[in-house]
C-alpha cells in the first residue's frame, strides 16, 4: 500500500524496520473511529470552505460506504499498510479517486490518532463501567440471599469475628463503586478534542474545532497543540483505574481459591467455571479466579510500561508513543473478559452455609464480646481484655468452647460475671455476637440490611 509519505524518500523502507514501524497489527481495531472522525474532520472542512463543500460531501459519502462494508465485512483493511490511518485513507482513495486526498488537510496523523483512541477508550469505559455494574447487581442478589449465612470474619487469617456473609460480599460492592467512580471521573478527562492540533503547532486553515467537538460528543476542545498531542495521560489515568479495579478483583479471587479448598469448603463452584486436571481424576480446579488473580499482574505490566513509555519524551509527538495502544488494548481486553467470568463464577456458586458457621465453633471469636459485656458493667476495656485472656486460656486448657461455658464457672472467673450466666450463655453465641454490632455499617443484620438498601440505590 502507497505510503503517506512517500515523496521525499528515494529508496524503500527496509523489510524488517516496516515490521518494526507497523502498527495495524493492532490499531486496526480503530477503524471505527478512525473513520467517525474523518467524518466530522472533513465535514467541517466543507463548512468552513476550507475544501468545497461537494468535495467534502464526496469524501463523507466515501467515507460512510467504507465503514457499511468493512462492518458487513465484505471490504477488509489491506494489511501492508502502515497504520489504520493510512489503510482507511488508501480505501477511500479506491473508492473516490483523488479528491480523498483532501481529507489530510489541516490534519496531522498525529492529532487524529490521539483522537482515535479518546474516541475509542470512551466507548469502552462505558462497556466496563456497564460490566461492573452488573457485577455489582449479582452482589446484591447475593447479598440478599445470604442474608442468614454466618461466616467466621478474619483478620491475619485467623478467625477474628462473626460476621453475615451478606456483610462479606457486600465490602466487594463498595470496592468496585468506588472503582466505577474512578471510571466516570477519568472519562471526563478522556473526553476532550486532540483534533485540529496538527502535527503539534495547530494549523493556519480556519478550521472551527468546537464544530468537530460537537460532532463527535467531546464535551470540550483541548487547548494546547502541544499538549493535545503529546500526553497521555488519560490513558496512564485508564491503567491505574483499570489496575486498582484489578487489584479489587484478585483479592476476591485469592478468597475464593482458599474457600473452595478442601481445608475451607466454604464454597463449591459450578462445573461451568472449572476444569479438571488431566491426571488427578477428582480434581476440579478454580481457573477462573487463578486467571483472575493471574491477570492482574499483566495489567499492572501495562501500567508500568506506559508510565515507562512516557517518562523520558520531550514535546511533542514521538513515534515512542505509538507503544500505548497494546497496553491499552491488552487492559480493556482483560478487563472485559474477567469481570463477567467472575460474576458468572459466583452467581453459579453454593455457599458451605453449614461448613462456614461450624467453623466458627469454638474459634473464640466471641471473646470481644466477654469483654464488651464487662467494660459495660464498669470495667476498663484493658482490664476486661486481660479478664477475657484468662477466659480462653481456662477453656483451651480444658479443651472447651467459649460457648459451651455454662453455670457458676463464669463466676469462679470473674466476680463481676457472678449470677449472669443466663445471660453470659446467649451473649457468647456467634448469632448474638453479630446481632450485637448494630453500628451503622455493622455485621448486624439491621445494619446489613440498611447497607444492602443503599448498595442498590448507587445501582440506580
Ligand atoms: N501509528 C502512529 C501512532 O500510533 C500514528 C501517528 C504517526 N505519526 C507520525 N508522525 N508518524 O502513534
Amino acid at each position: 500500500m502507497r505510503k503517506l509519505w512517500g515523496g521525499r524518500f528515494e529508496s524503500q523502507t527496509d523489510a524488517l524496520i516496516e515490521k518494526l514501524n507497523n502498527s495495524l497489527v493492532f490499531d486496526s481495531r480503530l477503524w471505527r473511529q478512525d473513520i467517525a472522525g474523518s467524518v466530522a474532520h472533513a465535514t467541517m472542512l466543507g463548512d468552513c470552505g476550507i475544501i468545497a463543500k461537494d468535495e467534502a460531501m464526496q469524501i463523507v459519502a466515501g467515507l460512510q460506504s467504507l465503514r457499511d462494508d468493512l462492518e458487513a465485512e465484505t471490504e477488509t483493511l489491506p494489511p501492508d499498510a502502515e497504520d489504520v490511518h493510512t489503510a482507511v485513507e488508501g480505501l477511500l482513495r479506491e473508492r473516490i479517486g483523488a479528491v480523498a486526498g483532501k481529507l489530510h488537510t489541516a490534519r496531522s496523523r498525529n492529532d487524529q490518532v490521539a483522537t482515535d483512541t479518546r474516541l475509542y477508550l470512551r466507548e469502552q469505559c462505558d462497556e466496563i463501567s456497564q460490566s461492573l455494574h452488573n457485577f455489582q447487581t449479582m452482589l446484591t442478589e447475593l447479598a440478599e440471599r445470604e442474608m442468614e449465612t454466618i461466616l467466621p470474619g478474619y483478620t491475619h487469617l485467623q478467625h477474628a469475628q462473626p460476621i453475615l456473609l451478606s456483610h462479606h460480599l457486600l465490602a466487594y460492592f463498595w470496592m468496585i463503586e468506588r472503582d466505577r467512580e474512578r471510571l466516570t471521573d477519568l472519562r471526563r478527562r478522556v473526553n476532550r478534542l486532540p483534533l485540529g492540533a496538527g502535527a503539534m503547532a495547530g494549523t493556519g486553515f480556519p478550521i472551527d474545532r468546537q464544530r468537530v467537538a460537537e460532532a463527535l460528543g467531546f464535551e470540550s476542545v483541548l487547548p494546547n497543540s502541544l499538549d493535545a498531542v503529546s500526553d497521555r495521560d488519560y490513558l496512564i489515568e485508564f491503567l491505574s483505574f483499570a489496575s486498582i479495579t484489578m487489584m479489587h478483583f484478585s483479592r476476591l479471587a485469592e478468597e475464593i481459591i482458599l474457600w473452595n479448598s478442601q481445608e475451607y469448603r466454604f464454597v463449591v463452584l459450578d462445573d461451568r467455571v472449572t476444569t479438571g486436571s488431566s491426571i488427578m481424576p477428582q480434581k476440579k480446579n478454580p481457573d477462573v479466579a487463578e486467571l483472575a488473580r493471574g491477570k492482574t499482574g499483566r495489567v499492572f505490566g501495562n501500567l508500568m510500561a506506559m508510565l515507562t513509555v512516557m517518562k523520558g519524551l520531550p514535546l511533542a509527538y514521538n513515534k515512542d508513543m505509538q507503544e500505548d495502544k497494546e497496553p491499552l488494548f491488552d487492559t480493556i481486553d482483560t478487563l472485559l473478559l474477567v469481570i463477567p467470568a467472575m460474576e458468572l463464577t459466583l452467581s453459579t456458586a453454593v455457599f458451605g452455609r453449614d461448613r462456614m458457621k461450624k467453623a466458627t465453633y469454638g474459634d473464640f471469636s466471641t471473646a470481644t464480646d466477654l469483654a464488651d459485656f464487662l467494660v459495660k458493667q464498669g470495667l476498663p476495656f484493658r482490664e476486661a481484655h486481660d479478664v477475657v485472656g484468662t477466659v480462653v486460656r481456662y477453656c483451651v486448657e480444658r479443651n472447651l468452647a467459649l460457648e459451651d461455658l455454662k453455670g457458676e464457672v463464669f463466676g469462679t472467673l470473674h466476680p463481676l460475671l457472678i449470677g449472669k450466666e443466663k445471660l453470659l450463655s446467649t451473649l457468647l453465641q456467634v448469632q448474638s455476637s453479630i446481632e450485637s454490632r448494630n453500628s451503622e455499617g455493622g455485621t448486624a443484620s439491621v445494619s446489613v440490611r440498611l447497607q444492602l438498601e443503599k448498595a442498590k440505590a448507587m445501582l440506580l
